[in-house]
């Protein structure tokens, strides 16, 4: 696509780090029936590729909370927009995320959960940008750290688009001016 600088991470390479994923979750719940939280929109293509390749009894939810608005950097205000409809008390809970930046939304999600009395509360995430970390959050599953870049593609967008790219990208500085 055009407006592509680069691709970051091809969707060989995607397919493999969720592979890597997928394993230990297979061994680390094996027993555990786990609740498997798609955080949209943006984890929903991870997401769908991860639950494939688990081999587990488990079953799915989704949720949405949105920090972002139409620019790169979080505004610091989370907003939960739709919330899970089934009880997570004691519940083996697994938060899915595409990328954790700030870490704001996912530390606003695990206050919450703690809250609701679950057996367990552990983060997935794809990606993990860590030079903008303002809450510490324990990311117990992820695919690959990522330098301080932004991102799109493989569910991810900019002001809603790319997220259907089938490999992680570099926009060209020209689509932000
Ligand atoms: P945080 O609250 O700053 O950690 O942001 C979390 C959310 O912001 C992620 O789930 C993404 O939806 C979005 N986000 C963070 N970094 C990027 C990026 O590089 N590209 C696209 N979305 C991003
Ligand atoms: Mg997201």
């Amino acid at each position: 696509m055009s407006d592509i600088e680069r691709v970051l991470i091809s969707e060989e390479e995607i397919s493999s780090l969720v592979s890597g994923i997928a394993q230990r979750i297979n061994t680390d719940y094996a027993d555990k029936n786990p609740l498997i939280i798609c955080i949209l929109k943006g984890s929903v293509i991870f997401f769908s590729d991860l639950v494939r390749k688990l081999t587990i009894p488990l079953e799915f939810e989704f949720m949405s909370a949105s920090s972002y608005g139409n620019s790169t950097q979080s505004s610091g205000i989370v907003k939960l927009i739709r919330d899970v409809k089934v009880s997570v008390k004691d519940r083996h809970v697994l938060i899915v995320e595409d990328i954790v930046d700030s870490g704001i939304t996912l530390s606003y999600l695990l206050d919450y959960m703690q809250c609701e009395g679950c057996a367990s509360v552990e983060v997935v995430s794809l990606l993990n940008k860590t030079a903008r970390r303002v809450k510490e959050v324990d990311i117990k599953y992820y695919g690959t750290d990522i330098d301080d870049l932004f991102v799109v593609g493989y569910g991810m967008d900019y002001a809603e688009r790319y997220r259907n790219l089938p490999y992680i990208g570099i926009l060209k500085e020209s689509v932000y001016s």
